[in-house]
């Protein structure tokens, strides 16, 4: 794994975003998978940033989100599908055909999840991952478990997760449940981008980075990528 350390969140968000941007300059229809949170913010907003200045355009790219809450409207201020078009969809020039995110109502969310497995494989697979971590390691929405997941699926979300994301649900309840790409599905992206800022992250980043690569550390598995690079603040980097 490849670590960069950056003064702030703000710096951070202009190195990811500039590899995207490369990214998409190299090959213009890129397959991009993408992450929701508050992580990748300033990159979505330098990426807008970037296509408003025509430097860069979404028009080829095609896109899969990592995960989606169940049992919530689309449409609802905390949907990830809600996030991703407030952020980023509707601020640049992308075509809706090439942006994939699971439907966390679907009436049969296996097939759901395999659908959206055989449309990555379909598209040629993921060019660059964006990932946040989650303050108990997880990524997507694969919590700590006694086994590394494969494929897209349907989890439970733990005690940890709804505790640091219901700060947002005031209208809804917070969904117990998500669809997200499992473990096996986000290794096999070409390249990962892992942002993370804040002293909250810094002890799931120390486990990411020094501790064993085990499943109670879903971020653990990036030591065994290829091509991985953690962009951290200072905070986030503090115990490394
Ligand atoms: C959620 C998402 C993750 C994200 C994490 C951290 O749980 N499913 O993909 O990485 O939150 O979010 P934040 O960046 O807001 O700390």
């Amino acid at each position: 794994m490849e670590i960069r350390i950056f003064e702030d969140a703000a710096s951070l968000g202009l190195a990811a975003a500039d590899i995207f941007a490369q990214t998409i300059k190299n090959k213009p229809s890129c397959v991009l998978g993408l992450a929701t949170g508050a992580s990748p913010i300033p990159t979505y907003n330098r990426l807008v940033e970037l296509c408003n200045a025509k430097e860069i355009s979404f028009a080829d790219v095609k896109t899969f989100n990592l995960d989606e809450y169940c049992d919530l409207p689309k449409d609802d201020k905390n949907s990830y599908y809600t996030f991703m078009h407030e952020n980023l969809f509707n601020l640049v020039d992308i075509k809706e055909e090439n942006v994939n995110i699971l439907d966390g109502n679907a009436a049969d969310a296996e097939k759901e999840a395999a659908d959206f497995d055989a449309a990555i494989k379909a598209a040629g697979g993921i060019d660059v991952q964006l990932l946040g971590i989650g303050n108990n390691g997880h990524i997507g929405f694969n919590e700590p478990a006694d086994a590394f997941t494969t494929g897209t699926f349907k989890v439970k979300l733990t005690e940890s997760t709804l505790q640091a994301n219901s700060r947002y649900f005031d209208e809804n309840p917070m969904p117990h449940y998500a669809l997200t790409m499992g473990v096996g599905s986000i290794m096999d992206a070409k390249k990962i981008v892992l942002i993370a800022t804040g002293p909250a992250k810094a002890q799931a980043i120390f486990n990411t980075v020094k501790g064993e690569v085990t499943p109670q550390v879903p971020a653990s598995i990036l030591q065994q990528h290829p091509d991985c690079v953690l962009l951290l603040d200072k905070a986030a980097a503090s115990l490394l």
